[in-house]
């Protein structure tokens, strides 16, 4: 296995490594600041892989913060692993994701995110966005870099098989036709709804975590996305 590294946006890196084994791609996200984001830190068995291509990035020990979709191992099983490897790092995730998760599964005290939160990295911005449920547990949470207008969208559209690092193609279809494998997202009533709130903001780049990184028409594949949703949640 390798781990590629492709700068999708200005000073945003996505690293990712196709597990053929699990025919999927497990993608972590740095961006570049004065107080440089790891968005993903992949399971503790890929940490030397990913470790060493965020090095290429910036220097591990120049970590300033650690965050990720929700918990669950593929989104931060290395956590502790990496907050080793840099003293100066913070695990940022929701407030109340901190209070029933990871108060106690990190290493050092994590920062709680409010709803809507922004985070200065020094020279770009990074905004919290808490969706509840999606794609699984109540802790989750997506993040918004305003600068090149990027959603980390973790494991929303997420797709199995290897694709390119970007795309303009249809992520749609590929990320419904993945629900048959077990049913990964959490069909609720504010599943669709949550969703459709995503699609307000200006997106450019959709970076998912398991799939290429989307830089088509994001409202549009987000919209359609809930439309899914709410399709698979009421077949009538
Ligand atoms: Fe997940
Ligand atoms: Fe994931």
């Amino acid at each position: 296995m390798e781990t590629t590294i492709n700068e999708i946006a200005d000073g945003v890196f996505r690293l990712s490594t196709f597990v053929p084994d699990a025919n999927i791609m497990f993608n972590q996200f740095v961006v570049e600041a004065e107080q440089p984001l790891l968005f993903h830190t992949g399971p503790r068995g890929l940490f030397p892989l990913v470790s060493e291509a965020v090095a290429r990035v910036v220097p591990l020990d120049e970590l300033r913060w650690i965050t990720f979709g929700h918990v669950e191992a593929d989104e931060c099983g290395a956590m502790n692993r990496f907050l080793a490897a840099a003293p100066d790092a913070t695990v940022a995730h929701g407030a109340i994701a901190c209070i029933v998760q990871v108060n106690d599964l990190a290493d050092r005290t994590p920062h709680p995110l409010a709803d809507g939160e922004v985070v200065d990295l020094g020279g770009r911005q990074v905004r919290n966005i808490d969706t509840p449920h999606i794609p699984h547990g109540w802790d989750a949470h997506v993040i918004y870099e305003e600068q090149t207008r990027t959603l980390f969208c973790g494991d929303l559209f997420t797709r199995f098989g290897e694709s390119e690092p970007t795309t303009t193609a249809d992520i749609v279809e590929a990320a419904l036709a993945a629900e048959s494998f077990g049913a990964p997202t959490a069909l609720t009533t504010t599943t669709a709804s949550t969703i459709r709130q995503l699609s307000q903001l200006d997106i450019a780049t959709l970076a998912l975590m398991h799939g290429p990184a989307y830089q088509g028409d994001c409202s549009k594949a987000l919209l359609e996305l809930a439309e899914g949703y709410a399709l698979l949640c009421d077949p009538a």
